[in-house]
């Protein structure tokens, strides 16, 4: 009889039983709602981008310094803004002491650019990777990828954005002032040792739930405050954290009007009154704020109910925007001239011989179609050119989400649990991550364009909760 290497589990709510939810509190020092100012990252613009990988150290909570990694400073990195059509060119020098690589999140280029674990940087290194931007406009990011070692080369402060413009955004009315009127949020949870180091994977459930804490960041500052002119105000936000999904609100209950998922603008705005926001997804919105002179608003968690920002509309605007009504044509792949279907079943399993109880979630293993990640393995193989359908299944139980994400392009999303209707007014859109709810299925469409891959740079497909993809929820795909 042929030994399997792993046993799939599907009642895994036992062990939540016994487990509770572990997110173990931070304690003292944690500076309050609105302490610190929002810091905005600087903006780096043009073709050539020099980016160090570094160690350094940050004082989050109060009198206590945490041991950091960032990229040309302590934590995060500064914004980088290129061009459609632009070639560009990024050193990525590895000043950390440790391999890592860095990947270009949402970028349409080759493979052996991408930045996946397959383009390591050696410590003292640096990595060249230089590309043309064929895009439309939005919020892409960059962050390591570096096999099994993701989460904590992220939660160390490795990320930062990429934004992306075009002739479509140079023409539409949009608040386009960075850091006045254009401001990006970064939101990050994290958890601290009493020493004011991070706790990285201190708990028991950290490896199975993925990594969450009680400590909130935005652009690296705790719950900060932000001031801002009495007009239309852009929000730039990503999910920048491990495992954490947001349902993101202000406190009076305010609507506000999603400009873009994932990778680019929708055809039109769309009005929400919460935003659902999985690791990985970003989301422009734009927030009128324009009789609300004198006001403080609060961006708040639904989820968690944690306060995150302190908004303080208090500025004079230096001149005004008005948010068109229509803003672009996207390009729909038709369901009907896919040529295939492709399944990726999610499931997590254990390792035979180990007990999950033993240690911090020591032998589970997140599965994808039934096994684990393997560098040496290639998992599918998509023709150039071919529409695809791909449906994402997530087959585990008892509140288990997982974020699912494809490398190289853009997908939209056809149905939700068997129906267009249920696909969410938030994403539809360019998109290249997808929540999946415990027993979800998702639809995707998708088509490889511009790029053929050689076996040594494939491209990935993972869970973007990043203990998950480190514990294995991970493949690759080659296109021929
Ligand atoms: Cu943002 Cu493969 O990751
Ligand atoms: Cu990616
Ligand atoms: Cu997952």
């Amino acid at each position: 009889m042929q030994r399997r290497n792993f046993l799939q589990l599907s009642g895994a709510g036992l062990l939540w039983q016994l487990a509770g939810r572990s997110e173990a509190y931070t304690g003292g020092s944690v500076p309050a709602l609105g302490a610190s100012t929002l810091p905005i990252p600087p903006l780096l613009t043009g073709n050539s981008f020099h980016l160090s990988l570094q160690t350094g150290q940050m004082e989050f909570l109060t009198g206590k310094m945490t041991p950091t990694y960032g990229i040309n400073g302590n934590y995060l990195a500064p914004a980088i803004k290129v061009r459609d059509g632009d070639n560009v060119s990024f050193n990525v020098t590895n000043n950390l002491g440790e391999a890592t690589a860095l990947h270009w999140h949402g970028m349409h280029i080759p493979a052996d650019m991408d930045g996946g674990p397959h383009q390591l940087i050696q410590p003292g290194a640096t990595w060249n990777a230089a590309f043309t931007v064929r895009q439309r406009a939005g919020t892409n990011w960059f962050h390591p990828h570096t096999h099994g070692q993701t989460g904590r080369q992220v939660y160390m402060g490795l990320a930062g954005l990429l934004m992306v413009e075009d002739a479509q955004t140079d023409a539409l009315d949009l608040p386009k002032t960075w850091g006045e009127d254009d401001i990006p949020l970064i939101l990050q949870d994290r958890r601290f040792r009493t020493d004011g180091s991070f706790a990285y994977l201190s708990g028991m459930m950290d490896s199975i739930q993925g990594m969450r804490g009680d400590v909130f960041l935005v652009n690296g500052a705790v719950s900060p405050r932000v001031s801002l002119p009495a007009k239309e105000v852009r929000f730039r936000v990503l999910n920048g954290s491990n495992a954490r999904v947001y349902r993101l609100a202000f406190s009076d209950g305010r609507t506000f009007r999603q400009i873009a998922t994932d990778n680019a603008l929708l055809e039109a705005p769309v009005e929400l009154g919460a935003l659902t926001l999985s690791p990985g997804e970003r989301a422009e919105i734009v927030v009128d704020c324009t009789v609300d002179m004198g006001k403080r608003l609060v961006l708040w968690d639904t989820l968690s109910r944690a306060s995150l920002l302190m908004l303080d509309i208090d500025k004079t605007p230096a001149q005004i925007t008005t948010l068109p009504a229509t803003l672009g044509n996207l390009t729909w792949l038709n369901p009907a001239a896919a040529v295939r279907s492709r399944t990726f079943s999610l499931s997590m399993g254990m390792r035979m011989g180990m007990g999950m109880m033993m240690g911090a979630g020591g032998g589970t293993q997140f599965l994808i179609n039934g096994v684990s990640m393997d560098l040496a393995r290639i998992d599918q193989t998509v023709p150039l050119n071919d529409i695809e359908i791909w449906e994402i299944r997530n087959t585990g139980a008892m509140g288990m989400l997982h974020s699912f994400h494809v490398h190289g392009t853009h997908f939209s999303i056809v149905e939700r649990n068997g129906s267009a209707a249920n696909v969410h007014a938030y994403e539809k859109g360019y998109k290249d991550t997808v929540l999946l709810g415990s027993g979800e299925v998702v639809k995707i469409i998708l088509k490889m364009t511009d790029y053929t891959t050689g076996a040594n740079a494939p491209y990935m497909f993972h869970c973007h909760i990043l203990e998950h993809e480190d514990r294995g929820m991970m493949g690759q795909f080659i296109v021929t």
